[in-house]
């Protein structure tokens, strides 16, 4: 159906019927882009009159957001729906209806497959329809059209409901804000320019009005999230391009906003205004995901990733030098068709240079669709596993190193919890680690600056020395 269409019958048909005491479970998988989109879709179902549990169990819709990035991830929807159909059996004996719904990367990419392997669900929709699920949902439940996955020519930031004051309060100090959606680089192995479209940017009134929000109601650290950020483009009031840097700029100054971070981002797009903005900002972490899957070029070329290991050190040479304490992290691939002991070898050599405080290796996994999917392979499943298995204990040992290295070091910890015992507060670092600390309650939702005094293998332990001069009040 054309979406002008959709969008007309949208408009007619607006007075969707309150649902009291209903209530809604969502469960997310893949990326930071679908924790926020799954928030986003709580807030659609919100305004809808379901509230939000955690039990499914008691959950009268069930929203499963979805990863199609590798074939386990996507695999694993059909078992969690196999197990959602009993769910769905069982409630419905005690007369209790309940609304399957896929959303995410596996729904636009497999559409009406689903419901074929799946009859138990209700509605397929992707990650461009999500403000039209009211009028989805009622179709569905009228047996009507069951599908949604086109890119609609209407912004969908436009119509999606803002979050309430109460929903950002239970979702922390700590939050994710989309900036930028879509991926135009067509990395070889990557499903996502298929099921996430073409690169838009929101444009920067938008992204600053959603950020003034969270801050009011006690957020202090914003992730600007996108599948490549720093191709981040936006127009400001008068018409004028904006990049990524002036984006965090203009966020920055915000009163509140205690600290910035952004994810993911492309070597390509790492222009020097953004170097620049990690030397400029004070409130963007000392703190780079910047994945480059492979040290070897002969692969990167493979990947249609248009850059050379050469170029990304050029880039963490210069980013340390805009922020000597910024620390870096990466995504690798292993395995990737006809990867020779060399070009694994260049992997784990660029690793040594680069000293990651922490990264993420994926065995390579062929998509459908992808070019990477027909190229030929004769390198053994076995020769990969222990490949992967090498790289993710260099990884492992530079992540543990690097958290020794902060030991004695003051760092800015913004806290979200308390810990499992009584007096004990937990928070973030800079590099994303856990910091355990003595604390009151009353310190979440603050940043402070914390003496670590030991690092464990999964966090660090520290002392609060100070609560942190860019606090601001606005807490939880
Ligand atoms: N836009 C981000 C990546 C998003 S996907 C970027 O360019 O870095 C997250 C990670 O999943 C990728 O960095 C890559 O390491 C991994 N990945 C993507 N496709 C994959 C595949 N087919 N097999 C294995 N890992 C994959
Ligand atoms: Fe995928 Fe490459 Fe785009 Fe990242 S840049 S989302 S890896 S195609
Ligand atoms: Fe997965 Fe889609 Fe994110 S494929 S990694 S949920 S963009």
């Amino acid at each position: 159906m054309p979406s002008t269409t959709l969008t007309q019958s949208l408009e007619r048909d607006d007075a969707i019927a309150p649902r009291p005491g209903r209530r809604v479970f969502v469960k997310s998988f893949g990326c930071q882009m679908n924790v926020y989109d799954s928030q986003r879709m709580a807030d659609v179902a919100a305004a809808e009159g379901y509230e939000e549990t955690a039990q499914v169990e008691d959950a009268d819709l069930v929203i499963l957001n979805t990863c199609h990035i590798r074939e386990r991830a996507s695999e694993k929807i059909f078992t969690e729906l196999g197990k959602l159909r009993e769910l769905k059996d069982e409630r419905a004996q005690s007369g209790r209806a309940t609304t399957l719904v896929v959303a995410g990367c596996v729904a636009q990419a497999e559409g009406g497959e689903i419901i074929r392997r799946q009859p138990a669900v209700d509605l397929v929709v992707g990650p461009q329809s999500y403000h039209r699920l009211p009028d989805l949902l009622r179709r569905a439940e009228n047996g009507k059209a069951r599908i949604d996955t086109e890119f609609p020519l209407e912004d969908k930031f436009l119509h999606l409901p803002a979050s309430s004051p109460a929903a950002i309060r239970a979702r922390g100090p700590s939050a994710f804000v989309t900036v930028q959606e879509g991926c135009d680089k067509f990395c070889s192995f990557c499903v996502v320019p298929y099921t996430r479209g073409a690169e838009v940017s929101r444009p920067l009134s938008q992204i600053v009005e959603e950020i003034a929000r969270l801050v009011a109601s006690g957020v202090g650290e914003v992730t600007l999230i996108g599948q490549n950020v720093n191709a981040y483009h936006g127009r400001d009031a008068a018409g004028r391009d904006v990049d990524l840097a002036g984006l965090l700029a203009a966020a920055a100054a915000l009163p509140g906003v205690l600290r910035l971070r952004y994810a993911t981002s492309h070597p390509n797009d790492m222009s020097d205004s953004l170097i620049a903005a990690h030397r400029d900002i004070g409130a963007l972490a000392p703190y780079l995901h910047l994945p480059i899957q492979s040290g070897s070029d002969r692969i990167l070329a493979a990947m249609n990733r248009k850059h050379s290991a050469r170029d990304y050190l050029d880039i963490v040479a210069r980013a340390r030098r805009a922020r000597p304490d910024i620390a870096l992290s990466s995504d690798f691939i292993v395995g990737f068709p006809d990867e020779s002991d060399a070009d694994f070898a260049a992997t784990l050599a660029l690793v040594r240079e680069v000293g990651y405080a922490t990264g993420y290796a994926f065995k390579y996994s062929p998509r459908p669709g992808t070019p990477a999917a027909e190229l030929d392979d004769p390198v053994d499943e076995a020769v990969k596993t222990v490949r992967l298995a090498e790289l993710l204990a260099l990884l492992e040992a530079q992540r543990l190193a690097f958290g020794q290295s902060l030991v004695g070091r003051r760092l800015e910890v913004l806290f979200d919890k308390s810990g499992r015992r009584p007096g004990q507060i937990v928070g973030r670092s800079p590099y994303m680690q856990s910091v355990y600390a003595e604390g009151g309650a009353d310190r979440i939702g603050a940043m402070c600056s914390v003496e670590i005094i030991r690092a464990g293998a999964n966090s660090l332990t520290g002392r609060i020395v100070a609560t942190s001069s860019r606090e601001t009040g606005a807490k939880l």
